[in-house]
């Protein structure tokens, strides 16, 4: 094994086998399945590439979730309409809105 091979790093997320995502979200518009409580961030990190995940002012650099406890508010999101919701903190329920806040959308 080489220091960069892939298996040399635990994978960041592990889905314990049997399980299934089975809560009814959309994210972007786009319906989905996220697993019962699982942070929005979780979901994010799992269903997106990290430079689409969030774009900052100024320079519109690619941001993405770093702490994921709350601290560095890299992981801002619209969660049923409200911006600037810490995607970290908040488990996913049935039937939630769910958009990144990106240039396109003019919300950054
Ligand atoms: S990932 Fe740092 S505040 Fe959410």
């Amino acid at each position: 094994m080489t220091r960069n091979s892939p298996s040399s790093h635990p994978p960041l997320f592990h889905v314990p086998s049997g399980r299934s995502p089975d809560v009814p979200i959309s994210l972007d518009g786009a319906p989905m399945l996220a697993f019962p409580g699982e942070t929005v961030a979780a979901l994010l990190l799992r269903s997106v590439p990290s430079d689409a995940y969030r774009r900052a002012d100024p320079l519109l650099e690619a941001r993405a979730p770093l702490c994921l406890m709350g601290v560095c508010f890299d992981c801002l999101v619209t969660i049923d309409g409200q911006d600037n919701q810490q995607a970290c903190l908040i488990a996913v329920h049935p039937g939630m809105r769910i958009e990144r806040q990106l240039p396109s959308r003019g919300a950054v």
